[in-house]
């Protein structure tokens, strides 16, 4: 099968020029102008962008959390994900205490089998590591399940100590595989939830209340000295606020390995969504929780100099109805989580690229490039280039829409987003050659996603 796309502008996280592109089956064949070649079909991309499919390295496609499971599984999540231009989702699978680390993974493979319409691979979090356990970490990076997620919050839960991170961070290090951390002093919050809980505090506003903005920064700053002294690389998920950020910079600049994410809801929301009317404030649990509005713009200055290097989701949706309702008389039954996945490329473009925040090169490198280097795709995925998976976004940047659970594709009945006009649509994509999403509508087909056998960390830069 040859597919041939002509007539775009091709911008990778360091190109931006106009050229055709020849698509032989699953890769890029051929890029040059006019190219006058026969192809099985032609995509006509005037007037668009052309980019690197998005990675969206931090998704939870049903996931058991909070007495329930959220609300998108494989299928629906990446059905959402491709309309939104993400080709690559990278997943979290769990290993709950007693089980072996490659029983944990396969359970993720019976979910995801057979079900996805993009590529995907799987992170695996890590909640019961026992010295003799270390060694199955360095099986599943050479099995390409190269980086693991920690937790220093939800004690009793998913919580490992200080310790276990360090010797984890040692022996992933070691094989050439990453810490992923999600750090909040989870004890120090859990004091202060049942002390509000004791006063009666119980709406979902209290979570946020309740996760101050200092408990994340000393997270981090653990997690970067305990990564230092294990000498190894760490990065920091879902990082949210300028507390936590500045222990970044202030890391980078000592010269230490630090990468660090943050996501959409932390850019574009601030805390006022927990003043919503009744129990509204329940589709903006998520941890960490929504900050303060003077957050935002130390978060995009992180981004502009490459202090956070990644926009990822956190996609983590449960329905309002049902499964937030869990927690309506106790912000800590609210499953948290929220949605993401879908809007992720036109949110980042529109208030990155439209405003002049960020150039388009740095808005393809934080949604596609740098999530490949840093978790071992590049150059399979996250750049166009002769070799290159054929995982390509066709992106009008002046066409707006307006986001809405009404037209959304994601399996939950609510956006975080919900009304916001944004400019910058995906039209049409491209999984390794087969068109996934044709002038927005879906036309590819579960289980044409493959899992990836991801290669070992790569510093982004
Ligand atoms: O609230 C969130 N973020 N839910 C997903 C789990 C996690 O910590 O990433
Ligand atoms: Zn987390
Ligand atoms: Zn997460």
């Amino acid at each position: 099968m040859r597919t041939i796309i002509r007539n775009g502008r091709i911008v990778t996280a360091v190109d931006d020029y106009n050229a055709d592109i020849l698509i032989e089956d699953e890769t890029v064949a051929v890029i040059g102008r006019s190219l006058d070649m026969e192809a099985d079909k032609v995509i006509d991309a005037k007037g668009r962008l052309v980019i690197p499919g998005g990675i969206d390295p931090h998704t939870h496609m049903d996931l058991p959390f909070g007495g329930t499971s959220s609300s998108d599984n494989f299928e629906t999540g990446t059905i959402a994900a491709a309309h939104g231009g993400t080709t690559t989702i990278i997943d979290f699978a769990v290993q709950y205490k007693g089980q072996a680390l490659n029983e944990a993974l396969d359970e993720w493979f019976r979910k995801s089998e057979g079900r996805t319409s993009i590529d995907y691979g799987f992170h695996l979090i890590c909640t019961d590591l026992p010295d003799e356990r270390l060694p199955e970490i360095k099986t599943l990076i050479d099995q390409g399940v190269t980086s693991f997620k920690l937790f220093m919050a939800y004690p009793g839960v998913f919580l490992v100590d200080d310790g276990v991170i360090y010797k984890a961070m040692t022996t992933a290090s070691e094989k050439g595989g990453l810490i992923c951390m999600h750090a909040e002093n989870g004890v120090v919050i859990d004091a202060i939830v049942k002390r509000a809980l004791a006063e009666g505090k119980t709406s979902p506003k209290y979570h946020a209340l309740t996760r101050p903005t200092k408990a994340e920064a000393e997270g981090v700053h653990r997690a970067i000295a305990i990564a230092d002294m294990a000498n190894a690389p760490v990065y920091i998920v879902h990082l949210s606020c300028d507390d936590a950020l500045q222990e970044v910079t202030r890391a980078r600049d000592a010269g230490i390995p630090v990468y660090a994410e943050t996501c959409p809801q932390y850019l574009f929301l601030d805390d006022t969504v927990y003043e919503k009317p009744g129990f509204e404030g329940a589709k903006y649990v998520m941890t960490p929780p929504i900050r303060g509005k003077h957050n935002q713009e130390k978060l995009w200055r992180g981004l502009q100099f490459n202090d956070l290097q990644v926009v990822a989701t956190d996609h983590c949706p449960f329905c309002f109805k049902e499964q937030k309702e869990l927690g309506k008389d106790d912000f800590t039954k609210i499953p948290n989580g929220g949605p993401g996945v879908e809007h992720r490329m036109s949110l980042v473009y529109n208030g990155g690229v439209a405003t002049g925040k960020i150039s388009l090169n740095r808005f393809v490198e934080i949604v596609s490039t740098n999530p490949a280097r840093i978790f071992g795709l590049f150059p399979r995925k996250g750049t166009i280039a002769v070799g290159s998976d054929a995982d390509i976004v066709i992106f009008d940047p002046d066409e707006e829409m307006t986001i809405s659970a009404k037209t959304h594709h994601m399996n939950v009945d609510y956006s975080c987003y919900e009304g916001v006009r944004v400019r910058g649509v995906t039209k049409t994509v491209l999984s390794r050659g087969k068109v996934v999403i044709e002038e927005g509508k879906y036309a590819g087909k579960p289980g044409n996603g493959k899992f990836l056998k991801r290669g070992l960390f790569n510093s982004p830069r």
